[in-house]
C-alpha cells in the first residue's frame, strides 16, 4: 500500500501576477521563463531577431509573453492565462492577468487559486489607486502570500530612498488589509535585477531574489490539512457488489478506519479503503482526488459531502457574503441564479445588498444593484441547504460562483463570511466568536415589502445610527436625549437604544464581563439595523467599550449611514460628576469589572464626530452632531 500520495509529487506552487498595463509585468515574466531556461531556443531566437531588426541592444522579453495582447486587440477574450514552468525545485503554473482597471474580475480569477500574489510597482510612479486595488483583492481572496516588485528601479538610479518611500507606504497599507506574509523586493525586469540572481546594483537591499522566493516559499502550510472536507463528484457503482465515491478532498486528510458523516443527511460509517489509480492509500489529504469506499451501503448522491463526525461544517440556506460582480448584467436583488459550490449547482437568490466596497479608498457605499467589477457585501438565500465553511477557514467550501440561468454565463464569485458556527459548536452550545449560538435552524428571511428608499423618500431624510460611545457619565444619554428631541423637532423619525434602558428588557439577563457586553452590543446592534431598515435615526448610547464591538455594530450599515461619536470625558471628571453614584462603589471594590476603574475603554481611534463634554455645552454637542449628519447628507 502506498502511504500518501505526496511522495509523488514535487510541490507546485500557483501564482498571479498583477500589476497596471506598463508596469512591467509581461518583462518580469519573460526574464523569469527565459532565466529559468523555461524558454524555447527557438522562441528565444525570433525575439532576438526582432531586436537585431529594431537594432535595440536588449531583446524584448515581454514579447515571449504578450501574444495574449495582441489577441486581446483582435477581440478575443481571454481573461487569464496560464503559463508553467519548472526549475529543479519545483513546478509553477503562473496565472498571468491583465491588470487594466476593468479586469478587476480577472484577477479576482486568476487569485483565487493561487498561493501567492505578485503585484508590481513602477518605482517611478510609485504606488497607484491600483496597486491598493490589487493588494486589497488579495486580501479579500486571501491568497497567503504577497510580493511586492518594485520595478524600473534602473530608471531611478536604483535608488534606496525611492525604494524604502514605497514599501513604508505600502506596508502601511497592507497591514490594514491584515495580510500577513508580504516581501518586497527593488527588480529590474528589463535589466534582470534581483529576478533570478543578486543584483550589484542594488548592494543596500540583503533580501532574497524573486527566484528564491517563488522555490522555498512554505506552501504546503496554505493548504488546510486540518478540516476534511470531501464533495462527492461521482458515485461509481459498476455492480452491485461496489459502491465507491470519487472526488477531490479539498481539504484536510483522511485514512481508513476513520468515522466520517455524510452530510447533509448526517447519517455516519467508516472509511473502508481509499482507491486511487495507482493502488490503494494508507493516507490521503488534499488537494487530491481519491475514490473513497465506505463501510456500510448508505444513500449518496453527488453534491454530498463526507466530514470527519467531529468536524463537520455549516449547513445553510441563508449566508452572507462578499461577492465580485463579472457582468455587464446588472446584479440584480431577488433574481434567481444558480449558485456552483462546490459540486453542487442549486438555486438561490441575492436576498440583500448590504452595500458595495470601493476597491481604491475601502470605503463602504449604500446601493441597490452591482454593476461588472463591484465588489459588495451581500446575503444569499439558496433554496435548498448547502455544506459551509467560511471562506477565513476554508478557500473551497467557503466560496461559490454565480451563474445566470438564462445565459450560463458566470455573473458572480462569492466569499462566504464569518460569522458561521459549525454543528458541532452549536450542539455543545459553546459561544462562538460572535457570542452567540446560533440556534436558528429553518428560517427564512422575509423581505420587508416597503424598501428602506421608499421609507426615506416618505420621511424626507435618510436612516442612519449614531452610535454614541464613552465613559459612565461622560455625557451620552444627556446628549442623546436632546439630539432626540432635536431631531423630532425637525420632523425626523427617530429611536433611541440607551445602555440602561435595555438593560432593563432586551438585555435583563446580561451583566458586564467581556462575553456578556459584546452580547449586549450585537444585540443592540441588530435592534438598531431593524430601526434603520424602517428609516429611522437611531441614536444608540452605550459604553460600547472594546473597539472590536463597535466596529462590529459598523459592519451592519453602510459606510455612509454610521456615525461613530466619540463622547469624550476624562475618568477624573466622570468619577468627579458620578451621577449614579456606581464610580464610588466601584473604587470601592463594590462593583466588578467597572468600565475605567476595573475594566478597559478602547477610545475611539478615527470616530465620525468627537465631542468633548468637559469644555462644549451640551447644546454646541448636539448641534455638532447635526451640523455633521446634515452635512453627509442625512438631513436636509
Ligand atoms: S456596555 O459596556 O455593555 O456598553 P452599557 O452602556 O450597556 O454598557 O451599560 C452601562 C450602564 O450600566 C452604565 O451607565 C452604568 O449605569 C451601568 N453599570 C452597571 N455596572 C457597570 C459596570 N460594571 N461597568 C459599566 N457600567 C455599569
Amino acid at each position: 500500500m502506498i502511504k500518501s500520495q505526496y511522495e509523488s509529487q514535487t510541490e507546485i506552487l500557483r501564482f498571479t501576477t498583477v500589476g497596471s498595463v506598463d508596469d512591467g509585468k509581461s518583462t518580469l515574466i519573460g526574464r523569469l521563463l527565459s532565466e529559468t531556461n523555461n524558454i524555447y531556443e527557438d522562441q528565444l531566437e525570433a525575439v532576438a531577431n526582432v531586436a537585431k531588426r529594431k537594432g535595440e541592444e536588449e531583446i524584448d522579453l515581454a514579447l515571449l509573453t504578450d501574444g495574449l495582447a495582441a489577441e486581446r486587440e483582435q477581440g478575443i477574450t481571454i481573461d487569464v492565462a496560464y503559463r508553467y514552468f519548472q526549475t529543479a525545485k519545483r513546478k509553477f503554473i503562473i496565472a498571468d492577468t491583465p491588470g487594466h482597471v476593468q479586469y478587476t474580475r480577472n484577477m479576482v480569477t486568476g487569485a483565487s487559486t493561487a498561493n501567492l500574489a505578485i503585484i508590481l510597482i513602477d518605482a517611478r510612479k510609485g504606488i497607484l489607486e491600483q496597486s491598493k486595488r490589487h493588494g486589497f483583492i488579495a486580501s479579500l481572496l486571501q491568497v497567503p502570500h504577497l510580493i511586492v516588485c518594485v520595478n524600473k528601479m534602473d530608471l531611478v538610479e536604483y535608488s534606496q530612498d525611492t525604494y524604502q518611500t514605497i514599501v513604508d507606504d505600502y506596508d502601511k497599507f497592507s497591514k490594514k488589509l491584515e495580510i500577513k506574509d508580504v516581501t518586497y523586493i527593488p527588480v529590474s525586469a528589463l535589466k534582470g535585477d534581483n529576478i533570478t540572481s543578486k543584483s550589484e546594483s542594488t548592494k543596500w537591499y540583503d533580501g532574497p531574489t524573486l527566484l528564491h522566493v517563488l522555490e522555498n516559499v512554505h506552501v504546503s502550510a496554505d493548504t488546510n490539512l486540518l478540516d476534511f472536507r470531501f464533495p462527492i463528484q461521482y458515485v461509481i457503482r459498476p455492480d452491485h457488489t461496489f459502491r465507491g465515491y470519487a472526488g477531490k478532498i479539498v481539504s484536510g486528510s483522511i485514512t481508513p478506519g476513520e468515522e466520517v458523516a455524510i452530510l447533509p443527511s448526517g447519517k455516519r460509517s467508516k472509511v473502508k479503503e481509499i482507491i486511487t489509480y495507482d493502488g490503494n492509500l494508507e493516507e490521503a489529504s488534499a488537494p487530491f482526488s481519491v475514490v473513497i469506499t465506505l463501510e456500510d451501503e448508505i444513500d449518496i448522491s453527488r453534491g454530498d459531502m463526507i466530514v470527519r463526525c467531529h468536524n463537520v461544517p455549516e449547513i445553510d440556506r441563508n449566508f452572507d457574503a462578499i461577492i465580485c460582480w463579472m457582468s455587464d448584467d446588472h446584479l440584480k436583488v431577488g433574481k434567481n441564479y444558480l449558485i456552483k459550490h462546490t459540486t453542487k449547482t442549486i438555486k438561490g437568490f441575492v436576498s440583500k445588498l448590504d452595500y458595495t466596497i470601493d476597491v481604491n479608498t475601502l470605503h463602504r457605499k449604500s446601493a441597490t444593484s452591482l454593476e461588472l467589477n463591484e465588489i459588495a457585501r451581500v446575503e444569499i438565500s439558496a433554496t435548498q441547504p448547502l455544506i459551509l465553511d467560511s471562506y477565513n477557514k476554508n478557500r473551497s467550501t467557503g466560496s461559490f460562483i454565480l451563474i445566470d440561468p438564462d445565459s450560463n454565463f458566470t455573473v458572480g464569485v462569492g466569499m462566504i463570511r464569518e460569522p458561521l458556527q459549525t454543528l458541532e459548536e452549536k450542539l455543545q452550545g459553546e459561544l462562538s466568536v460572535a457570542g452567540v449560538v446560533d440556534r436558528a435552524t429553518n428560517v427564512t428571511k422575509e423581505n420587508i415589502a416597503v424598501s428602506l428608499e421608499k421609507r426615506e423618500k416618505r420621511n424626507g431624510h435618510k436612516a442612519a445610527v449614531i452610535w454614541l460611545t464613552g465613559l459612565s457619565g461622560s455625557g451620552k444619554s444627556t446628549i442623546a436625549k436632546n439630539l432626540d428631541e432635536a431631531l423630532f423637532n425637525l420632523n425626523c423619525h427617530t429611536a433611541i437604544l440607551d445602555g440602561d434602558n435595555v438593560r432593563h428588557g432586551l438585555c435583563r439577563d446580561l451583566g458586564f464581563s467581556d462575553k456578556e457586553r459584546n452580547e449586549n452590543i450585537r444585540r443592540v446592534s441588530e435592534a438598531a439595523k431593524i430601526l434603520y431598515d424602517h428609516g429611522s435615526i437611531v441614536i444608540c448610547t452605550f459604553i460600547s467599550p472594546s473597539r472590536k464591538q463597535r466596529d462590529e455594530a459598523r459592519d451592519l450599515f453602510p459606510d455612509d449611514r454610521f456615525f461613530e461619536v466619540f463622547v469624550r470625558c476624562s475618568l477624573k471628571a466622570c468619577i468627579h460628576r458620578d451621577p449614579k453614584g456606581l464610580y464610588k462603589k466601584a473604587i470601592d471594590g463594590k462593583i466588578p469589572e467597572f468600565t475605567g476603574i476595573t475594566a478597559p475603554y478602547d477610545e475611539p481611534l478615527s470616530p465620525e464626530i468627537i465631542v468633548d463634554t468637559e469644555h462644549t455645552s451640551r447644546e454646541d454637542a448636539v448641534q455638532e452632531v447635526i451640523d455633521k449628519i446634515r452635512e453627509k447628507g442625512i438631513i436636509g
